[in-house]
């Protein structure tokens, strides 16, 4: 089938939106007609060309919500018509790492996958016969995608598909790094560093948990606002004094839980830093560039802090995003306040542009 699709071309150049051939799902692989798609900074990442692994053409996109419309062959778990959340963190249910209840990294399809291959190192999107790369196993910049059954998390049919979408990378990534990774105890105290998607599901996650105080760190007025209304009950301006802030709010002791959600080496110091000597945990969520690296002075490891680093949150996704999404629909989450810009699909370089201008939390494409 001819679907219309954002292409990566070039690093650096705008996404050209086009016309590409989709093939049929085969054995294991499922058909989804895409109905939104959240614009996140992994997909800016790649196009700008700053991600050594990155490829082109590729179709981007990983934060997609749709609606099965096919499946191949030996496919049991979805069926024609069931909602779906896209996963670029599958769930086999059978590597060690699915069998263990610590990880959340499934070893199934990483290694096609990470090159931009379904996993029989095929693809299903061409161009005049010429296969172009899927990303992140979701190229959900497009009217439709073919995906491995094990990326797919099948959701309530109550959920709308342009909010369910953010559960897809950076809501999940933030709730589950409190929720899952730290599994934040109630009447903790939780520190999050950063307020975008991330830091402001990773405040969601720790109210969730029952925290009983949640000091959210920004540079931005507009975000701890939106952190507030996310249950942080202080607020704090980053900078190079924060941590003796954080500090002196805890009588020099630091927080049960802290978080990272920035991706700069320096705050995940920070992070680290304000967590509770004797056993404060400190969680990485953020994504540092190429070739950095964190600092951290032994002693404040050796006097009872420990850190952790957490992708997608720790959810494993076929089982956790669906809960998860029942949780905002039984009102535990407020997920309007994210969606700041709704977008068409032929509009997705604007969404990197809002982003790079941290315009809004997400703006999310509608694809249907
Ligand atoms: N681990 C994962 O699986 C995963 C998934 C998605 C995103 N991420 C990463 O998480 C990070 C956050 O993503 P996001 O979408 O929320 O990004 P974002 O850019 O929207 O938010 C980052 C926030 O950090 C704030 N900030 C900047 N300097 C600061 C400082 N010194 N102190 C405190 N806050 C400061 C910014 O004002 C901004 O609000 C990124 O690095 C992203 O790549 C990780
Ligand atoms: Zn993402
Ligand atoms: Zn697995």
């Amino acid at each position: 089938m001819k679907i219309r699709a954002a292409v990566l071309e070039e690093f650096g150049q705008p996404l050209v939106v086009q016309d590409v051939d989709l093939a049929g799902p085969a054995a294991g692989e499922v058909l989804v007609r895409l109905h939104a798609c959240g614009v996140c900074h992994t997909d800016l990442y790649t196009a700008s060309g700053a991600d050594p692994s990155g490829y082109a053409p590729t179709v981007l996109g990983h934060e997609g919500a749709g609606i099965v419309e096919a499946v191949g062959e030996g496919v049991s778990s979805l069926a024609v018509g069931d909602h779906v959340v896209t996963l670029f963190s599958p769930q086999c249910g059978e590597c060690i790492h699915c069998r263990s209840p610590k990880t959340n990294l499934c070893l199934a399809i990483r290694e096609q996958q990470n090159q931009g291959y379904l996993p029989d190192g095929t693809t299903r999107l061409s161009r005049a016969g010429e296969p172009i790369r899927h990303f992140m196993g979701t190229s959900t910049f497009a009217e439709a995608t073919v995906m491995p059954e094990i990326a797919l998390a099948r959701v309530s049919p109550d959920a709308a598909l342009d909010r369910a979408c953010l559960f897809a990378c950076g809501l999940s990534t933030g709730l589950g790094a409190a929720m899952y990774t730290a599994k934040v105890e109630p009447g903790s105290t939780c520190a999050v560093f950063g307020a975008g998607m991330v830091g402001l599901g990773a405040v969601a996650g720790a109210r969730l948990q029952g925290a009983e105080r949640i000091v959210c760190v920004d540079m931005s007025d507009e975000r701890l606002a939106l952190a507030r209304g996310q249950g942080a009950t202080d607020v704090l301006k980053g900078g190079p004094e924060v941590v003796a802030q954080l500090l002196e709010m805890t009588g020099g002791f630091g927080f049960d839980y802290t978080f990272e959600a920035t991706g700069l080496v320096k705050v995940m110091q920070q992070a680290v830093e304000s967590a509770r000597m004797g056993w404060g945990l400190c969680t990485v969520a953020g994504v540092a560039g190429r070739g950095e690296t964190l600092d951290i002075i032994p002693r404040w490891l050796i006097t009872g802090r420990r850190v952790a680093g957490s992708s997608f949150g720790g959810v494993k996704g076929r089982d956790g995003v669906p809960k998860l999404i029942d949780r905002w629909l039984a009102g535990d989450i407020d997920v309007e306040p994210f969606v700041s810009h709704a977008l068409a699909l032929d509009e997705v370089n604007r969404g990197f542009e809002l982003m790079e201008a941290q315009d809004g939390i997400r703006s999310v494409l509608a694809l249907a």
